[in-house]
């Protein structure tokens, strides 16, 4: 990934493969990437361990997801039936499932629970070659139930290996129990629960449902100022059912825009004459049964691209982050460079982590080990194919 620019289309020749590798490591960090022969004798005069691989390999950097919603409790197979039935997301959001009946299930779990929910996710999502993975709030929607959660994505990444990113995201919707307006809510949010993520350091970040079903640009305008002014960055769940969630993430300055399902030449226009990462979620797609994001006319119109997993009960209940790339991959007509870059290094740009997800000097050493030859087959094999090992900040976790 080393060199390649964070915007627009990237060709397969473009990738840099090194052949016959190997990677030397101080620390979580990289220190070179080289011929094997030329690293094994700068290791043998650090004295530095040597682990030599057997057959065929491909490394790659870790993954990086940022976009999930894996701190929740419960299940939603029952919306997913009434929406293979013919009720649309919207439809079943309006008549009590959807995001409120994930909420009041996640409202039951104590934080603990919590924790192990999203210790177990992230094992798996690292089973994958996931090395970096952000977990959004919001099941919970009043100020101690935000917190439960926030609280438990700070706990769990404090055990966890893979590196998790908090956003909070008690703009989801608006929660059935709250008897004021829109605008009244997310003032109480602004108001009682930011002074208390920064004063924990629960998250750096502030994510907002841009729809009619949640909020409208109008509605989040303030609490997008406020969440500014007290130094937080802004990523947006835009364009998925209507558009102008791109609009808002633009004017604001937003890290990402994500979904985008939606999004006309207007909206593709803007996003790529901005520095806002537009990420696909192509697991969204396949749980509703809709678009999915335009990612070709997105990166030909020069915008950069991140594909996340959006794991949630709702609308993305599979979880396999590779399995959707390479889906959206077939549909979108994305090169192998464009689906690498979009789960490393332009996702770490969505998250402002500049560290990562380049295989290179000076980078973390997170990446994936996949028994294979041919670094194509990791999308042909659309998923089916886990590393044999991965490996987090200098350290083997998996295989
Ligand atoms: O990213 N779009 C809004 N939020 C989630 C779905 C959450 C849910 O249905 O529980 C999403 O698709
Ligand atoms: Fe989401």
């Amino acid at each position: 990934m080393e060199g390649l620019p964070l915007k627009g289309a990237l060709r397969d020749s473009e990738l840099k493969v090194i052949r016959h590798a190997g990677i030397l490591m101080e620390g979580e960090m990289i220190k070179a990437v080289d011929d094997f022969e030329i690293l094994q004798r700068e290791a043998a005069k650090l004295s530095a361990t040597i682990i030599a691989l057997k057959a065929d390999m491909v490394v790659t950097p870790g993954w990086i997801d940022v976009h999930t919603h894996i701190a929740f409790a419960g299940t939603r197979a029952h919306d997913f039936g009434l929406r293979n039935a013919g009720s649309s997301y919207l439809e079943i959001a309006e008549s009590g499932g959807g995001i409120w009946s994930t909420v009041k299930d996640t409202r039951q779990a104590t934080e603990e629970e919590l924790v192990s929910l999203i210790l177990e996710r992230a094992d798996c999502l690292i089973r994958q070659g996931i090395t970096t993975i952000e977990v959004k709030s919001g099941y919970g929607l009043n100020v101690g139930e935000e917190l439960k959660i926030l609280r438990a994505i700070q706990k769990a990444g404090v055990i966890c290996k893979a590196t998790l990113v908090s956003t909070c995201l008690a703009a989801h919707t608006l929660p059935k129990d709250y008897t004021g307006t829109h605008v009244e809510y997310l003032e109480l949010m602004a108001n009682e629960l930011f002074p208390i993520l920064k004063a924990e350091g629960l998250t750096k970040r502030i994510d907002a449902f841009i729809e009619k079903s949640a909020f409208s640009k109008e509605q989040i305008a303030s609490y997008f100022t406020r969440a500014k002014e007290m130094g937080f960055e802004l990523t947006v769940h835009a364009d998925q059912f209507s558009t102008s969630g791109s609009e808002v993430a633009v004017a604001f300055r937003a890290r990402s825009a994500d979904h985008l399902e939606c999004s006309g030449e207007e909206e593709i226009r803007e996003l790529a004459a901005s520095d806002v990462v537009p990420v696909a979620l192509p697991g969204a797609s396949l749980g509703i049964g809709c678009a999915f994001t335009p990612a070709r006319r997105l990166l030909d119109a020069g915008a950069s691209l991140a594909i996340a997993s959006d794991w949630n009960p709702g609308s993305a209940p599979m979880g396999q982050l590779m399995t959707q790339a390479s889906i959206l991959a077939t549909f979108e007509k994305l090169s192998n460079a464009e689906v690498f870059a979009g789960l490393t290094f332009r996702a770490g740009a969505a998250l402002g982590l500049e560290d990562r997800g380049i295989l290179a000097s000076g980078y973390r050493a997170d990446f994936a080990i996949y028994e294979t030859a041919h670094l194509e087959e990791i999308t042909y094999l659309q998923g089916q194919m886990n590393p044999v090992q991965v490996w987090i900040g200098g350290e083997r976790v998996s295989g």
